[in-house]
């Protein structure tokens, strides 16, 4: 070694020149996509959240500057609370949809900032400008009462769903823009009634060197919204989309972020579902229904009687169950199909409600009710492709599989509702009133429910006209079908 640089190279360098590298090149960090965490080397496994293979590198050298503030301080004196006057409750504007002005809880409120989440495809979009058209045509009749920014689609494509949908109006401006900064600019420019944003995963602004849909440019680009929706008083609609476990795609932070969160789901059939997860100017109870059709969504403000349509009267394995979706009473078929095992062992699928609980319940029938088919083919779907999601709706499960089972058919005019506990008892549920109301509209005459909800009835008035079979076990209910 002394003979080849010796004379040349001072003596430590090498070991100068490393170091002066390694203090020039910019430092990696690395950031969890889902909680942003981080952590200065790569990890296969976030240690703060737990998720696999979400920490992504970034630069630290160029410190990212700090979001935004968040919050409404306005430097105000503190006032006693009944001096302050409703804010913006008065100043709601309806989008005309009325599905999705309950939801909203009558209209979107001066200055909210609202996420409208739901799978890609679910008609997210489509929803929107249905909705902008509306604010546009009740809005003050200037050239630009809306401001609808796509990141995703080009103003062709907008402008051609627009007029399919019935949504094309003058006073709705449309524009192709993913910088935050030129929409504000935008926005500042025109002062549009309504601002909307389709979807903040392909927005960014050049202040972070994060590619756009990551956390930190979501979580920016929203937080920049807000403000603009705070201070210029502006309602703003945001997109976004959710990833397949559910979370709005990145961040869970922005549902802190947002006054309004409203999810669009819908299970294969041509209906959806929409829901506010939260709502501070109004109640999350409600739910607005949708058929998407040819020409957009259309509002369906009597969706029993839609989803029942089509019931195969007189078949085996097939129920009507009295849902309650939030404060909303659903009449819903529920169809079960029992059949020789097609392997050594029995399938199961589940569509419209939960697998895991129709395996419970396949258990529960076996061991409680003498219905045993664990050894067969199981097979349950929820008509129109509605999802449910409460317990209320087991005993109609139950006995629907039980129905099918026995090749025989439950009484075409019979509503049932009723959790089924792990013993097999049936246990009461809430909204039972609004749940007979419902299904004496759509004239059924006999309910199967649980016993202790009977009991608790005041008068039978009460009743809705309905014959009540309170029932106790499931193996007593499925005696009555
Ligand atoms: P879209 O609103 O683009 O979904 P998202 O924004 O949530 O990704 O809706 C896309 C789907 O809706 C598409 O598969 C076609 C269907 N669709 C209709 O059936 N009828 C219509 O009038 C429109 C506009 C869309
Ligand atoms: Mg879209």
């Amino acid at each position: 070694m002394a003979s080849v640089g010796a004379g040349r190279v001072r003596p430590g360098w090498y070991e100068r020149e490393m170091a002066k590298l390694k203090a020039s090149r910019p430092r990696a960090i690395y950031r969890c996509q889902a909680c942003g965490h981080m952590e200065p080397k790569w990890l296969g496994r976030c240690p703060a959240c737990q998720e696999w293979s979400t920490l992504i590198e970034e630069l630290a050298s160029e410190e990212p500057p700090r979001p935004s503030a968040r919050g409404v301080s306005d430097g105000g004196a503190p006032t006693p609370i009944t001096e302050v006057g409703a804010a913006g409750a008065a100043d709601r504007r309806a989008t005309g949809i009325a599905e999705l002005d309950r939801v909203l809880g009558g209209g979107l409120v001066a200055g909210c900032l609202a996420l409208l989440g739901g799978d890609p495809g679910v008609g997210k979009s489509t929803l929107l400008i249905q909705a902008l058209a509306g604010l546009a045509r009740a809005g003050r009749g200037g050239a630009c009462a809306v401001l609808y920014a796509t990141g995703e689609e080009s103003i062709g494509q907008t402008a051609m769903r627009a007029r399919r949908v019935g949504a094309a109006d003058p006073r709705l401006a449309v524009v192709a823009e993913t910088s935050v900064e030129k929409i504000l600019e935008h926005a500042a420019a025109r002062r549009p009634d309504v601002l909307a944003i389709d979807s903040i995963q392909t927005m960014y602004t050049p202040q972070l060197d994060s590619i756009p849909g990551s956390l930190a440019q979501v979580r920016e680009c929203a937080s920049r919204l807000m403000q603009f929706a705070k201070t210029a008083g502006v309602p703003t609609i945001i997109v976004g989309h959710v990833t397949k476990d559910g979370g709005l795609a990145g961040p869970k932070t922005l549902e802190h972020l947002v006054d309004v969160v409203l999810q669009l789901e819908g299970d294969g059939g041509p209906y959806r579902i929409l829901r506010a997860h939260k709502n501070r100017f109004g109640s999350t109870q409600e739910i607005g229904v949708f058929e998407m059709r040819g020409g957009g969504l259309a509002e369906v403000p009597n969706p029993s009687a839609n989803l029942l349509a089509e019931r195969p009267v007189g078949a085996p394995g097939s129920i009507v169950v009295a849902s309650a979706d939030g404060a909303r009473p659903l009449l819903v078929e529920i169809q079960a199909l029992v059949a020789p095992a097609s392997a050594a062992m029995g399938r199961r699928t589940a569509a419209g409600v939960d697998g895991n609980r129709v395996s419970l319940l396949l258990a529960i029938l076996a061991q409680r009710a003498s219905c045993d088919v664990l050894d067969r083919d199981v097979f349950v779907n929820v008509a129109g492709g509605i999802r449910l999601g409460e317990p209320a709706i087991d005993l109609g499960v139950a006995c629907a599989i039980a129905s099918s089972a026995r090749g025989h058919a439950v009484d075409a005019a019979t509503v049932l509702f009723g959790e089924v506990g792990l013993a097999g008892e049936i246990r009461a549920v809430t909204l039972f009133e609004q749940r007979l109301a419902e299904a004496a509209r759509l004239g059924f005459r006999r309910a199967i429910v649980p016993a202790q909800n009977r009991a608790r009835l005041a008068s039978r008035d009460d009743a809705h006209g309905l014959a009540l079979v309170g029932v106790e076990s499931l193996g007593a209910a499925i005696a009555k079908l």
